[in-house]
Order: C-alpha cells, then sequence, then structure tokens
C-alpha cells in the first residue's frame, strides 16, 4: 500500500525570519560548524576518461563508533529550523543523558522521555552535525533502532554551506509511524530527478524537482518500497544498513534490512556494484552532483511536530493535536537512535592497468555473480515485508 503525503520539506528550511536572525546572530546557523571545520580534498575522482578495466575501490576514511561516535560531532543547541516544539540542548547537557554509548558500544540519541510537560513546552531532544566535511564519498550507516512514533520525526541527512547552494542529501526520513523511508534532494535551482522512463532505482519518486526554491521547498523525494524501511517494522527487525554513495556518477541510496545486508558490508569492503538498484538514484546527466553537492556535514536530529510531522500530524491517524502529544513522556518511549556505526570511505579509483587491480576485478565479479544469487534469495524472503 502505497501512503500518501501532502508534501516534503527540507530539514534546513530557512524561512525569511530565520535568514533575518541569522544576519544579526550568524552563530545560530548550524553551517557555522562547517564554516570552521577543516576541510577536506574531494575525495572524487574524475574518471571522465576510464576504460572499462577501471574500477572504484573504496577504502576506509572514517569510523564513527562507540566511544569515538560523538568527539567527531557538534551539537547543535539553537532554535529548530523546521518550527519543531523541540528544545535542541547543548553537549554538556545532552551527554551521558540523551547522548550515550551502551556497554555493548552502540550509540544511542534520545529525547527526554521522563519529563511531564506543561501545553506548548517543548521536549527536550538533539542534533548534531558532523565536524568533517565531505565532496563524495560511501557513507554507510548501521542502525539498530530508528526512532519513530506519533509526532516524531528523525532524520540522518548531509547537508552542505550556503542552502541550499552547498545541497542537502535526506537518507533516513520520516514522520509519525510511518513505514517508507523517504530519501530527498533539495538543491538549488535545476536540478532534477531524471525521467523515470530509465529508472535506475527501486523507490517510487512522489517529486521529481530538487529545487528547494519552489514548490514549498518539496525538492525530489523517494519512497523506499520496504514497508519495513522505517518506523515500527525496521525496529523489530533490528534494524538495518543504509548506504549513500555521492561520486562524479551522481547519488545512489541503499537500504539493506539487517538479515540482508551484503557480506562485504560486513567485512569492511564494500563494492555497490554487486548492491543490485538502490532504493533511490540521483543521475549526473539531470543534476551535476560536483555543481549542486559540496562541502557536506553529516546530521542526525530528532524533532517533534513542526513543518512536516505537525502538518501530517492528523491524517496520520494521530491522538489528538501534535502539540498536545509533547506533554507526555510516555509518547516518546520509541523516539531513540541506537547506531552501531557510521563508516564513510573514500574512492580509491584504479584501472587494470594497475597490477593487482585485475585480479581483484575477478574476484569480485565471482563475488557480484554470489551476491546476486543472495539478493534473489533475501527477496523471496523479505518479498511479504
Ligand atoms: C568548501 O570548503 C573549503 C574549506 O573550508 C573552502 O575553501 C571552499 O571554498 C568551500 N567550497 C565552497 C564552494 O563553499
Ligand atoms: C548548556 O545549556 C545549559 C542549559 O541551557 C546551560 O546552563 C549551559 O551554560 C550550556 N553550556 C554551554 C557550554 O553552553
Ligand atoms: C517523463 O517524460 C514524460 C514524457 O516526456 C512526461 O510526460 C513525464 O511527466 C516525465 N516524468 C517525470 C517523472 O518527469
Ligand atoms: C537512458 O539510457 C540510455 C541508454 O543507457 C541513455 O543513452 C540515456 O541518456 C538515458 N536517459 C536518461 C534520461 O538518463
Ligand atoms: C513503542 O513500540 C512498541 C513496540 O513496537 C509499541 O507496542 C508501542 O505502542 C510503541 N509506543 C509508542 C508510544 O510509540
Ligand atoms: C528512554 O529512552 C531510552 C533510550 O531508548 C531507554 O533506554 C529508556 O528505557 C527510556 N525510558 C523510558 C522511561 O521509557
Amino acid at each position: 500500500m502505497r501512503i500518501s503525503r501532502p508534501a516534503t520539506f527540507s530539514l534546513f528550511l530557512l524561512p525569511i525570519p530565520l535568514l533575518a536572525a541569522a544576519f544579526f546572530f550568524p552563530a545560530s546557523l548550524d553551517f557555522r560548524h562547517i564554516l570552521s571545520a577543516p576541510s577536506q580534498p574531494p575525495a572524487v575522482k574524475n574518471v571522465a576518461a576510464r576504460s572499462s578495466t577501471t574500477k572504484r575501490i573504496w577504502v576506509s576514511e572514517d569510523v564513527y563508533a562507540g566511544d569515538n561516535f560523538f568527539p567527531g560531532f557538534d551539537f547543535f543547541d539553537q532554535s529548530d529550523p523546521t518550527h519543531g516544539q523541540v528544545e535542541y540542548v547543548n553537549a554538556s547537557v545532552a551527554l551521558g543523558r540523551l547522548a550515550y554509548v551502551t556497554a555493548d558500544k552502540k550509540v544511542v540519541m534520545t529525547v527526554d522521555n521522563v519529563t511531564t510537560l506543561a501545553a506548548g513546552q517543548p521536549r527536550e531532544s538533539v542534533r548534531i552535525s558532523s565536524k568533517k566535511q565531505y565532496n563524495g564519498g560511501l557513507f554507510i550507516l548501521d542502525v539498530e533502532k530508528a526512532p519513530w512514533g506519533c509526532g516524531v520525526w528523525p532524520a540522518f541527512w548531509t547537508v552542505g554551506p550556503n542552502w541550499p547552494n552547498g545541497g542537502e542529501i535526506d537518507i533516513v526520513e520520516g514522520v509519525h509511524d510511518y513505514v517508507h523511508n523517504q530519501m530527498t534532494m533539495h538543491t538549488a535551482p535545476g536540478c532534477t530527478l531524471s525521467n523515470t522512463t530509465n529508472n535506475t532505482y527501486s523507490g517510487t519518486a512522489m517529486t521529481t524537482n530538487c529545487d528547494a526554491t519552489i514548490n514549498n521547498n518539496e525538492g525530489c523525494a523517494i519512497l523506499d518500497n520496504s514497508q519495513a524501511s522505517y518506523g515500527p517494522q525496521f525496529n523489530v527487525l533490528n534494524g538495518g544498513i543504509y548506504a549513500m554513495m555521492w561520486t562524479i556518477d551522481g547519488i545512489n541510496i541503499w537500504f539493506f534490512h539487517r538479515a540482508s545486508i551484503p557480506a562485504d558490508i560486513t567485512d569492511g569492503n564494500p563494492d555497490p556494484t554487486g548492491w543490485g538498484a538502490p532504493s533511490a538514484a540521483l543521475s549526473p546527466q539531470s543534476c551535476p552532483p560536483r555543481k549542486y553537492f559540496y562541502n557536506h556535514s553529516m546530521v542526525f536530529d530528532i524533532t517533534f511536530c513542526g513543518d512536516w510531522a505537525g502538518t501530517s500530524y492528523i491524517a496520520a491517524g494521530c491522538p489528538g493535536t501534535c502539540s498536545q502529544r509533547i506533554m507526555d513522556p510516555k509518547n516518546f518511549i520509541n523516539a531513540s537512535w541506537s547506531i552501531n556505526s557510521l563508516h564513510v570511505y573514500r574512492d580509491a579509483t584504479v584501472t587494470g592497468a594497475i597490477p593487482g587491480a585485475a585480479s581483484q576485478l575477478r574476484v569480485s565479479a565471482t563475488f557480484a555473480v554470489t551476491l546476486v544469487a543472495l539478493g534473489f534469495a533475501c527477496f523471496w524472503n523479505l518479498g511479504a515485508i
């Protein structure tokens, strides 16, 4: 069953009043982190002239996991640009309470689920941005549990400076008890999803113009076909992997249930050429990635109500009003991230002429065949989900 939803919203919506506020209080914008963070040389090589034996090899660049997770991020403690009834707390308030690492090394980001609030009061939550910025790469997020529930709106996304010019890629996003993950790009004018006649992705396009300056900043949004890619069933199945590949050849996002994670991901040698069609793809013909996406920080957040969860609250069949929902902490027992790791790989493109690369290609081709076979098996098993 296809869910219907009115519109998609950028996590980075900057309405005029906020722009004005930003002018007077520059530190209130979260891209202050981006501006002050160290630069990263572009990870994507120019492969325009590559031969048929050229192959991308993904090498580990950064691992955010366990006790090494939070030191890589800044906490955002300003008001929510998406107008949520939320209070984002700073690092000293969050760490150990709303942001912590468990004994078995799961990274938890959660919200205040113990305080009863008065009507209209915001609930405490966290929003963090990576200190490091990226200009491409393979971003592999292993999630055990993702936040969900009436009025809850979590996301994992990447975003560049001077929004929307640096672009925004929403990798994991949803509201309430929705079951399909929504992947959305928000960009400067001129970037679109390519026409679906050449469909290279398995998801369902909701909107095709990524231009954030039109259509109320809907962006171009694709819904994952799996009914366990977000929400209750995602958690029941112990989550899975979201992988976003950003190269000069475009942007692709895959989702794997925990039971069908490719072995090359588990082994730390990811090879997307064997993963099959991604859930979402942005073609370089209709949206040159170099032009529309740069200097991205990675962001996690959990907000409440606001531009998306607030406007869709009644239609989702949630009880009362969204604002009333915020008052009772018991409503937020499932509003937590539990993350195994976030692993960033960089592109180390090689050609067949390089000794060793050819054999790697052969191994990988055999492996791809195995994966395709496995993929079919998993497809049958998970077909009912
Ligand atoms: C990206 O970041 C680098 C390092 O901070 C900076 O020199 C460069 O101007 C940024 N690029 C854009 C297009 O903003
Ligand atoms: C963090 O927030 C708390 C509560 O608002 C405040 O008392 C404290 O000064 C803040 N700490 C920093 C380092 O900003
Ligand atoms: C694809 O192209 C056809 C014919 O040009 C057009 O009618 C359709 O609206 C396009 N679809 C999308 C998703 O852009
Ligand atoms: C569709 O695929 C064909 C053949 O691969 C290619 O030539 C064409 O440019 C593609 N069209 C779009 C809109 O991506
Ligand atoms: C939390 O998740 C459990 C298990 O899926 C579910 O039974 C319960 O209704 C959820 N509670 C809320 C407040 O979302
Ligand atoms: C609040 O959330 C955390 C993290 O998910 C969980 O461990 C804890 O049990 C929750 N507390 C309550 C009272 O539900």
